[in-house]
């Protein structure tokens, strides 16, 4: 094929130029990696976790290197609603790919004032709720782990906005399946998955865990096949569109999503390891597309073959 291939896909509601989008917490605003990638050139940005309040987050370390991935307890720090408006969003408001806004909260009512505060916000084409953060009125539980919870903060975020909501879904559960059909079912227009596993790990020397919050999220390759496990089981459940994320490290991983049913993916850790993985990603799947004659790279989505 010598034709460009056609790389749009639709997330519900939201056009995406192509498939490749940045996860929350591993490109900051975008600004930060403005000299080696150029955002526009991707179907989305996904930006750092939103809260209320500026957050300092977790004392460190909270970062450590682990076999094929890393953990990391950042504890979402982040500058806050009104630093961010201020001094973030008119810069992202001249950006020419979708721009989402990660949000988070500690109450079902943060949720709720930060998606109003994004209500008809120009430059912010879509929300994407977290919902692997602890609830402090149901004493520190993650709010995504239960179902009613989980599907009672997306209402709350789709009343309260009028934007499309990306829910992003923790892996930390018995079965994903009750928490997306929960979230549909409250009103989301499509789903991310997987947020990272918790873990820890141990320096024998000091006997001390190597973080300081003691537990930490599980990210890169290491996680993979459960993401794309869970990603499977999610798309057989729900009829939104799903976003694949968790261990994408090339072009090739990014297209196990796909034709496991996702619509889109999320690259996070490899931007630490290969800060133009995004690019490289994008260029990959271009590339195999024309190899394999695919004129639409929707064509892909969901094209898993099982033996009958
Ligand atoms: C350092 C770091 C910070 C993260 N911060 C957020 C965040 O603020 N909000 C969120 O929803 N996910 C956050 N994540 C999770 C990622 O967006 C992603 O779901 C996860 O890392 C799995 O993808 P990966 O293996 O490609 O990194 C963070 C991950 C890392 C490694």
């Amino acid at each position: 094929m010598s034709s460009q291939p056609d790389l749009r896909v639709k997330l519900g509601p939201l056009d995406l130029k192509n498939p490749v989008i940045t996860a929350s917490g591993t490109f900051g605003y975008g600004r930060e990696y403005k000299d080696i990638v150029d955002p526009n050139l991707l179907g989305g940005i996904i930006l750092k976790g939103l809260s209320l309040k500026p957050r300092a987050g977790n004392p460190p370390p909270r970062i450590v290197e682990t076999p094929c991935g890393m953990l990391n307890a950042i504890g979402l720090a982040n500058m806050g609603l009104d630093a961010f408006m201020k001094q973030e969003l008119p810069r992202l408001q001249t950006l020419d790919t979708a721009v989402i806004a990660n949000i988070y909260g500690h109450s079902i009512d943060e949720y709720g004032e930060l998606a109003a505060a994004l209500k008809g916000v120009d430059g912010i084409s879509a929300i994407e709720v977290n919902i692997s953060c602890p609830n402090v009125e149901r004493g520190g539980m993650a709010f995504g782990t239960d179902p009613d919870v989980s599907a009672e903060v997306t209402g709350k975020v789709v009343r309260n906005t009028d934007k499309p909501v990306i829910v992003k879904l923790s892996p930390n559960v018995k079965d994903i399946r009750i928490i997306a059909k929960a979230v549909e079912e409250a009103g989301a227009h499509a789903l991310s998955l997987i947020n990272t596993i918790t873990g820890m790990a141990i320096d024998i020397e000091t006997r001390a865990p190597k973080l300081a919050n003691i537990t930490g999220g599980l990210s890169g390759p290491a996680i993979r096949p459960v993401a794309i496990h869970m990603v499977y089981q999610a798309v057989q459940t729900v009829d939104i569109p799903v976003i694949g994320v968790g261990g994408i490290m090339d072009s090739r991983d990014a297209l196990e999503f796909l034709i496991a049913g996702a619509h889109a993916v999320q690259v996070g850790t490899a931007n630490f390891v290969a800060p133009r993985a995004t690019l490289d990603i994008l260029e990959g799947l271009k590339i195999f597309c024309r190899d394999n004659d695919v004129a639409q790279i929707s064509e892909l989505i969901g094209s898993l073959k099982i033996a009958e």
